[in-house]
C-alpha cells in the first residue's frame, strides 16, 4: 500500500535482531505482505494486524503464501489492540505509525506495554528533514501542495526524542533511509508532491529502540 514496503522492512529489520520462533506484531501491516515476509525469511510467528484491510482477505493472501502456520490477520485499532502486555518479543511497524503514533501518549500507554523487556521495537516511517510546524516553514513550490495529515512527517530527530522522553525504552538508533526520494519515486506515490520537492524535504525515517 505504501510505497516499497518490503524494501523498507528489509533496511529495518537489518538492524534488528530477529530470531526462528519469536512473536512479532507487524503494525498496521496493511495487505500483510510484509507479515508474510517475515515469517518465510525469519521464521517467526507474525500477527498482522490492520485496520483498513479486512483481514479475511489478507488470509487469503497469506494462505497462497503457505505460511498460515505462522501468520495471524487481525483487525483492530491501534488504540484497543488486544494483545496482552509483554506478549511480543518484537514490533514492526512500516508507513503507519505515523497515522496514531505521534501523539504523546501512544507509546507510553499502548505500544511498548505489548513487548517484553529486552523486546524490539522497530518503525519506518515517512518523515522529513527539517520541522515543519506551519505554512512558514514549508518551501515555496510545497505550499500549495501541503494537506494536513503531512504534519504528521517528522525528522527523525523528533522521533527519536518521542521516544526517548518517556524512559520505557532505551533508542538503538534512529537516521533517515538512504535512497529514500528515489525509493518514493519508483512506487505509485503522489509523483506531483515529490516533484515540487526541490529541497529534498521528504524522506523516510527509521526509529530502533529496545524496551527497558
Ligand atoms: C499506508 S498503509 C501501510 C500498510 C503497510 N504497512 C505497507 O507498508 O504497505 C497504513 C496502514 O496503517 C493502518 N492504520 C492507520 N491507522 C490505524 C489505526 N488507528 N489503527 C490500526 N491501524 C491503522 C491502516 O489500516 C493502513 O493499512
Amino acid at each position: 500500500m505504501g510505497p516499497n514496503p518490503l524494501w523498507l522492512l528489509e533496511d529495518l529489520t537489518n538492524d534488528m535482531n530477529l530470531e526462528k520462533g519469536m512473536k512479532i506484531l507487524d503494525m498496521g501491516c496493511g495487505k500483510a505482505i510484509t507479515s508474510i515476509f517475515l515469517a518465510k525469511e525469519y521464521d517467526v510467528q507474525v500477527w498482522a494486524n490492520d485496520l483498513w484491510i479486512d483481514p479475511t482477505e489478507n488470509l487469503e493472501r497469506i494462505k497462497q503464501s503457505g505460511v498460515e502456520d505462522r501468520v495471524f490477520p487481525i483487525k483492530a485499532e491501534a488504540h484497543s489492540l488486544p494483545y496482552a502486555n509483554g506478549f511480543f518479543d518484537a514490533i514492526i511497524s512500516i508507513d503507519a505509525y505515523h497515522y496514531f503514533g505521534t501523539e504523546e501518549l501512544y507509546f507510553s500507554w499502548y505500544l511498548q506495554k505489548l513487548v517484553n523487556s529486552g523486546g524490539q521495537l522497530g518503525i519506518v516511517v515517512p518523515g522529513v528533514t527539517k520541522e515543519i510546524n506551519n505554512e512558514a516553514d514549508l518551501p515555496g513550490k510545497l505550499k500549495n501542495l501541503w494537506t494536513d495529515d503531512l504534519y504528521t512527517f517528522r525528522t527523525y530527530q523528533w522521533w527519536k526524542n518521542h521516544w526517548d522522553k518517556t524512559k520505557h525504552a532505551t533508542i538503538d538508533s534512529a537516521n533517515t533511509i538512504e535512497n529514500s526520494k528515489e525509493l518514493w519515486l519508483n512506487s505509485n506515490c503522489d509523483h506531483e508532491l515529490l516533484a515540487a520537492d526541490e529541497e529534498d524535504l521528504f524522506t523516510f525515517v527509521k526509529l530502533i529502540a529496545t524496551k527497558k
